[in-house]
């Protein structure tokens, strides 16, 4: 998959502009505070269906201005596509497929793939186990566009029973009933739900020890498994595993009343990572938490790449100046054949990589003559004037 260009209309502290990309690496370069960032965070968006930093969409838009717009051009297998989306600040943002607007963001999650690796991801083995199960449900929604579905019909299931939860003993009595059929139904989402992560993290578990091994010369070796309240056998069926989730439920309803939340279910499941045994959350140093992370990310790309036969686009920000110089190399020798856009103050880090597009970002714009260039004429300037633009998006 290639992202061919993002062109951008008021959104962050970009107004108006067009970026190309070539199919191998993409340095965006550029002081800090210019908007490089922006522009993953812009790419990013169609991956995931919603910004990775932002709370709420109204803050991508530009200061000053009413909705944002951004179309994103990307290359398949199966040939070129467009992805629209139309960011107002009073209301829901829209996605469009082809100039066709989608029902719903998820209908969209899954078309364009792509992995981001940014600073805060260097932490991920040691972060909160919330962190972890975000970075599951993201990669797998990219894969299996049903799955986000039934996330948002789980937290909605959940939130409802939690309502009845919160209630006091005598007005609960008349929800009882009501009570029992969510619990019925969230535990069977928890049953589909564990599956699809479970599969996943079989494949997480191949490729981790792949890259990990590699990186460390063999001296160590990951294991990637699921951690939950069900146990070994609970997982032969798939009504073993929801008759499980369920009686986890029954048994501590007392519990959960005086909790007034749901206790038990895949919302509080996590990823366990072990390092020759020892559980790594706990226990690993800074060093093998950074190569488990890296580790974790590559193998995101090649399960991707598995699943559809080619790999997703990877975003790097500002990621590579935080590794030492081994970490640094081994990624750097591992992205070829893949398309990478990434951020750095310093393009000059990046002087000794083949075919290389460098693109010098300042003040939200791209710089027409960049004072820093390998590949002399194939920068061209190709921003498009204003009216032209506007037509060319064409998707209120
Ligand atoms: N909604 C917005 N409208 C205008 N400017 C914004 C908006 N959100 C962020 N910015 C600006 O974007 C800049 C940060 O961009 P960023 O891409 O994070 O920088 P960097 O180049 O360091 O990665 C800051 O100058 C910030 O003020
Ligand atoms: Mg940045």
């Amino acid at each position: 998959m290639i992202c061919k260009s993002i062109e951008f209309s008021n959104f962050r502290n970009i107004e108006n502009e067009k970026i190309e990309f070539c199919d191998g690496i993409n340095v965006i370069h550029g002081e800090n505070a210019q908007g490089k960032t922006n522009i993953l965070e812009g790419i990013y968006l169609f991956a995931r269906g919603k910004s990775f930093r932002a709370f709420k969409d109204r803050e991508l838009v530009r200061f000053g201005c009413d909705s944002s717009y951004m179309k994103l051009s990307y290359a398949k297998r199966d040939g070129e596509n467009e992805l629209g989306v139309e960011i107002p600040k009073g209301s829901t943002k829209k996605f469009y497929k082809n100039k066709i607007k989608a029902d719903k963001t998820a209908d969209i999650i899954g078309e364009f793939r792509a992995v981001l690796f940014c600073p805060s991801h260097l932490g991920i083995i040691k972060d909160s186990p919330s962190v972890r199960r975000r970075f599951l449900d993201v990669a797998i929604s990219q894969l299996r566009p049903i799955y986000i579905k039934m996330l948002a019909k789980y937290n909605s299931v959940m939130e409802q029973r939690n309502t009845i939860l919160k209630l006091d003993p005598e007005k609960r009595r008349q929800y009882e009933a009501m009570l029992e059929v969510y619990s019925d139904e969230l535990s069977s989402l928890c049953a589909d739900i564990a599956g699809m992560r479970i599969d996943y993290i079989k494949k997480l578990d191949y490729w981790m020890k792949i890259f990990f091994e590699e990186m460390m010369k063999g001296k160590e070796t990951p294991k990637i498994t699921y951690e939950t309240n069900a146990r070994e056998n609970d997982f032969d069926t798939r009504e073993s595993l929801k008759n499980r989730y369920l009686s986890l439920l029954k048994d501590n309803l007392e519990r959960e009343y005086k909790n007034g939340a749901t206790l038990y279910g895949i919302h509080k499941d996590d990823l366990k990572i072990e390092l020759n045994g020892k559980d790594a959350r706990f226990y690993s140093s800074q060093g093998q938490s950074r190569s488990l992370a890296l580790a974790m990310k590559m193998a995101e790309g090649e399960i991707s790449r598995e699943h559809s036969g080619e790999y997703p686009v990877f975003l790097f920000d500002d990621v590579l100046s935080e590794l030492d110089e081994n970490r640094r190399s081994f990624i750097l020798s591992k992205i070829e054949k893949r398309q990478v856009i990434m951020t750095s103050c310093e393009p000059l880090d990046f002087k000794e990589l083949d075919k290389t597009n460098f693109i010098e970002i300042k003040d939200g714009k791209k710089c027409d003559i960049t004072n820093f260039s390998l590949n002399d004429g194939e920068n061209e300037d190709t921003s498009l004037d204003k009216e032209e633009f506007e037509y060319d998006l064409d998707i209120k």
